[in-house]
């Protein structure tokens, strides 16, 4: 699946840019797929609204975020509920659904799964591979976040450090719309925090050097629908805020190896009744 060229662009910076590595065919397809799953929510009858809405936020979104490991969840974006009411229709209010599409939804695991896929993550490195989890993000136009500088490996620990994330531009991605921003190289610095469960219910960040990430050395990855980003696990990357009048829709999936250890402490956790597999 990838080059020499690609591979050592892998090894030296850490990620590598496939454009056209899925048809903007099958974007649309997945985008209307997502509009429709959207358009079946009844936004009077929505838990997660009710959870977005409540006055004890931390806590019931804490619930909400830790039982989304092995389950399909709708997180909205800051600002799209007030006082327990939407402020915009709830196909513009949403910020992401994760984290087990991959395993939940039947078009989103035939996504997930196909050969090229699968050839990506074996070229990468990973033996034994496990898709852990999946994101659909949408980075509302004029009020989608900014996610924060982070490594992947913070988030999906495993020992030794294994992770790897595949991000997919559902649609086009610019500076404007707030695409991702990676450290070229940062992957070898070493990871600096992790976040785990802390015992009583809710999480907690484990900081072992607070020096903050070279941010001004971040570069954009503009990317044109189809285009496929492989992350190293520690990779520092980032996304700002979309303040544009555009979307900036896209999937991700997190693969780890089963060879290594997976902490029974990781935020993300699944029922036996549902194990991770792998891509057939
Ligand atoms: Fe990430």
């Amino acid at each position: 699946m990838l080059n020499s060229e690609q591979l050592e662009t892998w090894d030296r910076d850490g990620f590598v840019v496939l454009p056209g590595f899925v048809s903007k065919q099958r974007c649309a397809e997945l985008k209307a797929h997502v509009e429709g799953l959207l358009a079946d929510i009844d936004p009077d009858n929505e838990g997660a609204i009710s959870v977005f809405s409540t006055t004890e936020q931390s806590h019931a979104q804490d619930e909400w975020f830790l039982g989304s490991g092995d389950t399909v969840r709708w997180f909205f974006e800051d600002g799209a509920i007030v006082d327990g009411q939407l402020t915009r229709p709830l196909p513009l209010a949403v910020n992401k659904i994760g984290h087990a599409m991959h395993d939940l939804d039947p078009v989103f695991s035939d996504f997930s799964r196909t050969t090229d896929m699968a050839a990506l993550a074996s070229d990468v490195g990973i033996a034994e591979p496990q898709l852990l989890q999946s994101m659909y993000i949408f980075k509302q136009p004029g009020i989608g976040g900014e996610v924060t500088c982070h490594t992947d490996h913070t988030f999906l620990w495993t020992e030794p450090q294994s992770v790897i994330g595949f991000w997919v531009a559902i649609e086009d991605a610019t500076v404007e719309n707030g695409c991702l921003w990676a450290l070229p190289g940062g992957h070898r610095i070493p990871v600096k925090s992790r976040f785990r469960l802390d015992g009583e219910g809710g999480t907690t960040n484990d900081v072992f050097d607070d020096e903050p990430y070279p941010t001004e050395n971040l570069v954009p990855i503009e990317a044109e629908a189809g285009t496929l980003v492989v992350l190293h696990g520690t990779l520092p990357h980032w996304s700002g805020p979309n303040t544009s009048p555009i979307s900036r829709h896209a999937y991700t999936l997190h693969v780890i190896n089963s060879e290594a250890d997976y902490p029974a402490d990781n935020w993300l956790q699944r029922r036996p009744e549902l194990p991770l597999r792998g891509f057939t």
